[in-house]
């Protein structure tokens, strides 16, 4: 049977969701979430849906890929075809082809799990390991302890403090309230929480997004940041704890994010919360040539 390579459509988009929710599960590789393309839409519905790639066979969906961003492509497969030597092949051609449309030319990346069959066969068209990522994960089968700090959910009507504290603790950020209902609009928002955390001088200094991908599976935190003004105060572990209550009232089986291991601040904040590390992942980086 012949696999396809598809850019979805709004409908396929949906499907593309669904598939990644199924595919998560404890004990797998870290690995694309529902919850990535959520965070994604904040661009919008078509944004996100150009970025989108998904291969499939026999009407079945297999792989589903993310471009984040013009050079990075994040894929996952379907967990019983990680090792399918047709796919694998087949996602490697397009992937290193620019003119299939998954990445362009020059220098380039993919994340893909650890245990993914790509990660065998691109290094042959002169890939290398790139950049180490830190993935971190906490167990949420028993209660999470209080944050001691006031903690808030936020809706369409104060969505602009998540979106001023999220400006305040990213560099180069430009998100807006605008971009929050936007994101409100996909399908992935309606397993998705937004806090805010407040100090006692009744400032908002920490905020967090986290995605469930369904009862009894990993849910994901992304993103999560402090303001700039209020770091070194205990806000990032405390908005981290809300964040990991959050995820268990939503039904998750655990918490779990992706961080550059060179975010040392990030790295130290979520062990301080009870996440334990895992294994590095290193994406595969194609120099330009
Ligand atoms: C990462 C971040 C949230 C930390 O926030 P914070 O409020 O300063 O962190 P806390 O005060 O709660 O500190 C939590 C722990 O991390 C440690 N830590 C914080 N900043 C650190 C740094 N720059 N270097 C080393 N350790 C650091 C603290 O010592 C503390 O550890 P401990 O509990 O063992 O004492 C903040 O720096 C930030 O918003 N960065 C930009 C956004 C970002 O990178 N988010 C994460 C993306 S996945």
């Amino acid at each position: 049977m012949v696999i396809s390579l598809e850019k979805p459509g709004p409908d396929g988009l949906n499907e593309a969701v669904d598939a990644l929710r199924e595919w998560q599960s404890e004990g797998v590789a870290w690995q694309l979430h529902p919850g990535d393309l959520g965070w994604f839409w904040r661009s919008g519905a078509e944004a996100t849906a150009a970025a989108v790639r998904i291969w499939r066979r026999d009407g079945r969906i297999l792989a589903v890929g993310l471009l984040d961003g013009a050079d990075l492509l994040r894929v996952t497969t379907a967990p019983d075809v990680r090792r399918d030597e047709e796919l694998a092949r087949r996602m490697a051609e397009d992937i290193v082809a620019p003119e299939r449309g998954v990445l362009p030319p020059g220098e380039v990346s993919v994340e893909a799990p650890n245990d993914a069959l790509l990660h065998d066969l691109l290094p042959g068209h002169g890939w290398h390991a790139g950049e180490p990522w830190t993935p971190l994960r906490r167990d949420l089968t028993e209660p999470v302890k209080d944050p001691g700090l006031r903690i808030e959910t936020i809706g369409p009507d104060d969505c602009h403090v998540w979106a001023d504290v999220m400006r305040g603790a990213f560099d180069g950020s430009t998100f807006t309230p605008e971009k929050w209902r936007t994101m409100a609009t996909g399908a992935p928002y309606a397993d998705s929480r937004y806090l805010v955390g407040y100090d006692e001088q009744g400032d908002a200094v920490a905020a967090v997004a986290v995605w469930s991908a369904g009862q009894g599976k990993p849910g994901v935190l992304e993103p999560m940041g402090v303001h700039r003004d209020h770091r070194g105060h205990g806000h990032g572990r405390a908005i981290t704890f809300a964040a990991a209550a959050a995820l268990r009232k939503l039904g998750s089986s655990s918490a779990g994010v992706n961080t550059p291991s060179s975010n040392v601040a990030a790295v130290a904040t979520y062990e301080s919360s009870g996440f334990q590390r895992l294994p590095e992942v290193r994406d595969l980086t194609r120099d330009a040539s």
